[in-house]
């Protein structure tokens, strides 16, 4: 950000307090004390001259996930919406994404005596209440602006994960201290390992649990409704204050094993690698000791043509043999999909897109809806489909 834009900003940033009762950091309270918890704390929030985010803080009313983007589109200011919902090139990828869930179907198994499902689960040793977690997105202040401290006090409250972004509104001590839940920090690896450095020892002081390396992004994709809109974040980057005056690139285009091995060292935490899609990377990653792995086209946001993330997940799987966690994301917007995702082995899923369109509409309660929707959708799928546990959700239950 340059130093005009900089004079612009009106960081309103009240330091949040943990609350009294606040849970110890990375175990989700249950769901209801956790709800409770969230509406005391106050959060902080950022506004920027010039660019009106929505303010809200409400419960929405869902229909479905799809539906959230054309409500969202409304009080989105155009080029932030635009930065959301866009992806790269032809955008084919964004489409394939959710294309590709409906080719695969369900095929229910009846009369399995079901009466209720237990959807809880643990990830990388954190409870949480069902296979669905937050993706990491930069700039939740383009949606709302309690930013990612409104998202991740509303994943909380819905007694989930959240990955938190390096390119992230606020600062990532900001977001911790915004919501006891369990959170993950994502790191772009930065061309200075300096600055890498001292990312990685803050992220474990604030009590991040795991660092999440995207891999698929050593540089911007190209993203022509931004270029169209002619627009550029105008809101601060919490982590970096002026990375290009510290002489750093937010990138290192060289990225390579070496840098696992730096975080692993540096940190001391697992680390999950985000945008894996073929069954060679994955197992180099458990050779690599990695803890996991995301299987991700970053929404088709990098790389146009890249496959659709459910499509390359079977081969992925069967070549781990469940020596890593899985985790996948891209174009999830149904129970059914998660159910899928499941089946074909993933631990758990990640959402992005829906939860940027919840803040949006509503805060860290619109968060929270979006999460709740999502799970109470994979209840019935499992209730229609005849799937009691988590556990039991195999291939048998799909056409394929
Ligand atoms: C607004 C936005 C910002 C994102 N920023 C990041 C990021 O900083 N790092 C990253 O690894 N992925 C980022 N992603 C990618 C998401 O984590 C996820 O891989 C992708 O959006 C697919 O999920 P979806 O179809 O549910 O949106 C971003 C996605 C969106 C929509």
């Amino acid at each position: 950000m340059d130093q005009k834009r900089r004079d612009f900003l009106t960081a309103t940033a009240a330091a949040a307090t943990l609350g009294a009762a606040a849970p110890l950091l990375g175990q989700p309270a249950p769901a209801a004390a956790a709800e409770a918890a969230a509406a005391q704390m106050p959060s902080p929030t950022v506004s920027v001259a010039g660019y009106d985010a929505p303010t809200e803080i409400k419960k929405i009313d869902i229909i479905n996930l799809r539906e959230l983007e054309g409500l969202a589109q409304k009080i989105i200011p155009t080029g932030g919406f635009g930065y959301i919902s866009s992806a790269a090139g032809d955008e084919w990828t964004r489409r394939e994404n959710e294309a590709a869930y409906k080719r695969l179907t369900i095929v229910p198994r009846y009369l399995s005596g079901y009466k209720d499902a237990e959807m809880s689960t643990t990830l990388l040793g954190s409870k949480i209440a069902m296979p669905i977690i937050t993706s990491v997105m930069g700039g939740h202040g383009m949606a709302h602006v309690t930013a990612e401290a409104g998202t991740a006090k509303g994943t909380d409250a819905a007694g989930t994960l959240i990955e938190v972004p390096s390119q992230s509104t606020l600062t990532m001590e900001q977001i911790a201290k915004a919501s006891p839940g369990p959170k993950w920090f994502q790191i772009y690896f930065p061309d200075d390992p300096g600055v890498a450095r001292e990312l990685l020892q803050r992220a474990k002081a604030a009590g991040y649990l795991a660092i999440v390396l995207t891999i698929d992004g050593v540089s911007n994709g190209n993203r022509e409704t931004d270029r169209r809109n002619h627009f550029v974040n105008p809101l601060p980057q919490g982590n970096f204050p002026e990375p290009r005056a510290r002489g750093t690139r937010p990138f290192k285009p060289d990225l390579g094993w070496e840098d696992v091995a730096f975080i692993q060292k540096t940190t001391g935490l697992p680390v999950i690698l985000k945008g894996v899609l073929s069954p060679e990377l994955a197992v180099m990653a458990v050779d690599h000791g990695c803890a996991g792995i995301q299987v991700s086209n970053h929404g088709g946001r990098n790389l146009d043509d890249t496959p659709a993330s459910i499509t390359v997940l079977p081969r992925i799987v069967d070549a781990v043999g469940g020596r890593l966690t899985i985790i996948i994301d891209g174009g999830i917007r149904r129970g059914q999909d998660v159910f899928k995702a499941l089946a074909l082995g993933a631990n758990a899923v990640a959402i992005a897109r829906p939860v940027m369109f919840g803040l949006a509409l509503g805060g860290w309660m619109g968060v929270q809806t979006v999460h709740e929707h999502l799970k109470g959708e994979l209840e019935f799928t499992m209730r229609l489909a005849g799937a009691k546990t988590l556990e039991e959700i195999s291939r048998h239950y799909l056409n394929a």
